[in-house]
């Protein structure tokens, strides 16, 4: 069976690679319109529906794309829907990255060979548990900058951005002969503060310059009036948001609210739901899926499902919700395909359903992708993040009387250490505190090399230190991910406002940004931990690196395949292997307990890297370095149980962190 499906596999590409042309350029009787007298999409002239599912580029390697397009065109979409993350291509004002796994244009392009029809979600603002909903954090230089806005601070960015990708996917309109049938602006404008038309207005107008007059430009909105009135404007379609089990027509009633006439949208049909680390891992039946779905398409409505295939925020990319919580790694989201992009239960119920409306294209469809479990892989303690503050700092300290934050330094993502003396003598334990709940996000504070105790965000709760007056004080600070839904997206992360010590304001800062992907990637690590020898501190619980290394085992066909990183004993961290960031794990806190690892950053023939950043405690032992090892597993676990009660714990509300 696996054989078949995998030669057959092949005789696809290999038709595919035959018929694959660029788009020319010549205009053609190619269209795409709404019929608002007959309130439904035109395509070509003839009435059309789409049934779309949601795949973010960014989420999954561009290795995977085909495999995962494949099993989405199998499962009887007609279309899929992407976002396009700003803040992932222009990483660095005015420099703009398209290549690799940012390949856009060779994403399309794979769209289009498939078969699948596009549908765009420009921005600039995405949400997406994305990062700052894919605005770049370089745009809070300006202090006062108003996101979101007619603030011609941010359009001025806005535009700039724009001329370049909107530029870049005109080309690949269906209009010009490629996949994109229809392009939204802004993303549920309405859920957000300042309820600016003109803004809107000149995105409009932005897009209705680059792209042209023909392309249908729409808006997406919770299924609410509420929503709709900031979120929708004359010439932009609206469409609705909104999840299975519910009434699927009073949702649509809502649509219509904003746009009496024309074809029926749900742009987010939730498939299952996202997480937060310390929160109970999202499951949506199945069954209650396939029923809205079947209600959906029995009206003759257009649907994406999001998400269809989830993927992972690799690396720092995942977002948060506020009050204050941030989503973990995985993006699995409890959809029709795994993390993995393996077929559930849920797949086959919705292409089962879908097949009540259209032809499905004969199975068999594509089986899961192979697992491996490596095992159990030593790992050895290098040094702590501060004992190697000058390796990993590639432009040195910078010296300020009061902290800086992430933004003031320009560095945006990952890890910095603030560094300063003990003014007084803290004989007896003293407080420590950020009375203004200013650690964004994460402290971990060292007197001496010595562990004191973690700050957090939201928990204004002061820790106990000790130490000499004159001892040094190291504050390793983490940015867990910007906030990506409603008012709070805009924050400099680090330490933004003062710390106190009893009743003194802490000053006279060293500040380290850290270049910890560049130092790992480039392997300064494994050279220190093969150079001279150093003295390990004995502290365990202070945030450390550990290193380790593993072959891809010889004699077994197939190998490398992809697998799941399990940490046994360990609390919170990041882990890189051969250089490439998986992403944060938080076994102490869940829901997550393993990450996934792709089978392409693995190697055969040279040895596999593994960089484990610990921030709390390690469960490695004495000399012998016993229990000091992570391990590769065959199953994904992401609902284990989490000890972790929030603060602000609030109930599960589906519409209150719309996706
Ligand atoms: C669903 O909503 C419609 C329109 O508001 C209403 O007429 C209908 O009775 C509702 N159905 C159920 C089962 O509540
Ligand atoms: C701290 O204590 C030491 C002796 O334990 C003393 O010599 C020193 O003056 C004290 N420093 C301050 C700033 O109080
Ligand atoms: C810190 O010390 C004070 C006074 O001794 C005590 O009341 C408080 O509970 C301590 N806080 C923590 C977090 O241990
Ligand atoms: C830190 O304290 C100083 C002195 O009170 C004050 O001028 C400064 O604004 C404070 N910084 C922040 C970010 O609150
Ligand atoms: C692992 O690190 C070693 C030493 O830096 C290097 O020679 C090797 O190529 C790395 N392996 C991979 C797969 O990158
Ligand atoms: C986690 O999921 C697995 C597989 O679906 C299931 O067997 C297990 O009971 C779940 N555990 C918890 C704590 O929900």
């Amino acid at each position: 069976m696996e054989e078949v499906t995998r030669r057959m596999t092949r005789a696809v590409w290999m038709l595919l690679a035959l018929s694959f042309c660029p788009f020319s350029p010549s205009s053609s009787s190619r269209t795409f319109q709404i019929d608002y007298d007959n309130d439904c999409f035109r395509k070509d002239g003839k009435e059309f529906r789409y049934i779309s599912g949601s795949i973010h580029y960014s989420r999954v390697p561009r290795y995977y794309w085909k495999d995962r397009l494949m099993k989405m065109h199998m499962a009887g979409l007609n279309a899929i829907q992407t976002y396009v993350p700003w803040n992932y291509h222009e990483t660095i004002p005015g420099k703009y990255d398209f290549t690799g796994d940012r390949d856009l244009e060779s994403f399309l392009k794979l769209c289009n060979d498939i078969g699948l029809l596009v549908i765009l979600r420009a921005g600039p603002f995405i949400c997406g548990e994305w990062d700052m909903g894919g605005l770049p954090a370089w745009l809070l230089q300006k202090k006062s900058i108003v996101l979101r806005s007619s603030d011609p601070d941010y359009l001025q960015y806005v535009d700039r951005w724009m001329h370049v990708f909107l530029l870049k996917i005109k080309p690949f309109l269906y209009q010009n002969n490629g996949p994109i049938i229809s392009v939204q602006v802004e993303n549920e404008y309405g859920s957000y503060f300042a309820c600016d038309y003109d803004y809107l207005r000149h995105l409009l107008k932005l897009f209705r310059y680059y792209l042209g007059d023909e392309i249908v430009l729409f808006t997406t909105d919770g299924a609410d009036q509420t929503y709709l009135k900031c979120g929708s404007l004359q010439g932009l379609y609206a469409t609705v948001d909104f999840g299975p089990g519910g009434n699927v027509t009073k949702s649509f009633k809502a649509q219509r609210y904003a746009e009496p006439h024309g074809p029926m949208v749900n742009s987010e049909f939730y498939t299952g739901w996202l997480d937060h680390w310390g929160q109970k891992h999202s499951v949506i039946k199945k069954e209650i899926v396939a029923k809205s779905l079947d209600e959906i398409l029995a009206l003759g409505a257009n649907v994406n499902m999001y998400m269809f295939e989830g993927g992972t925020n690799f690396g720092y990319w995942n977002g948060a919700n506020s009050p204050y919580l941030p989503q973990p790694t995985s993006y699995d989201y409890d959809a029709p395909l795994s993390e993995a992009g393996d077929p559930t239960e849920k797949y086959f119920s919705i292409r089962k359903v879908i097949g009540k409306y259209k032809k499905v294209p004969a199975g068999p469809v594509l089986p899961a992708t192979p697992k491996f479990a490596y095992g159990l892989i030593q790992v050895k303690k290098l040094q702590s993040v501060a004992g190697l503050v000058n390796l990993l700092s590639f432009s040195g300290p910078v010296k300020s009387v009061y902290p800086l934050t992430f933004v003031e330094m320009k560095q945006y993502f990952g890890y910095m250490l603030y560094r300063t003396t003990l003014p007084i003598n803290c004989t007896k334990g003293t407080p420590l505190a950020s009375p203004q709940n200013g650690v964004h996000d994460r402290a971990y504070i060292m007197v001496d090399g010595v562990f004191q105790g973690i700050l957090e965000r939201n928990k204004v709760i002061p820790i106990n230190i000790t130490g000499q007056a004159g001892s040094t004080l190291d504050i390793l600070v983490e940015n867990m991910g910007r906030i990506n839904y409603g008012g709070g997206i805009h924050d400099s992360k680090g330490l933004v406002t003062n710390l106190t010590l009893a009743s003194n304001i802490l000053t006279g800062w060293t500040i380290y940004s850290l270049n910890i992907d560049e130092a790992v990637a480039r392997g300064y690590l494994t050279k220190l931990q093969k150079g001279q020898r150093l003295t390990p501190p004995a502290e365990v619980n202070v945030p450390s690196f550990y290193l380790g290394a593993f072959k891809i085992p010889n004699g077994i066909p197939d190998l490398p395949q992809d697998t799941y990183l399990k940490f046994p004993g360990w609390s919170k961290g990041q882990v890189w292997i051969n250089g490439f960031n998986l992403g944060r794990y938080w076994p102490a806190r869940g829901p997550q307990i393993t990450l996934y690892v792709p089978a392409h950053i693995l190697s055969t023939s040279a040895v596999n890297n593994i960089t484990v950043l610990e921030l709390e405690n390690a469960p490695c032992v004495g000399e012998l370095n016993t229990n000091c090892a992570v391990e590769f597993v065959d199953t994904p676990v992401l609902n284990g149980t989490s000890a972790y009660t929030s603060l602000h714990s609030r109930t599960f509300n589906r519409y209150s962190w719309h996706a």
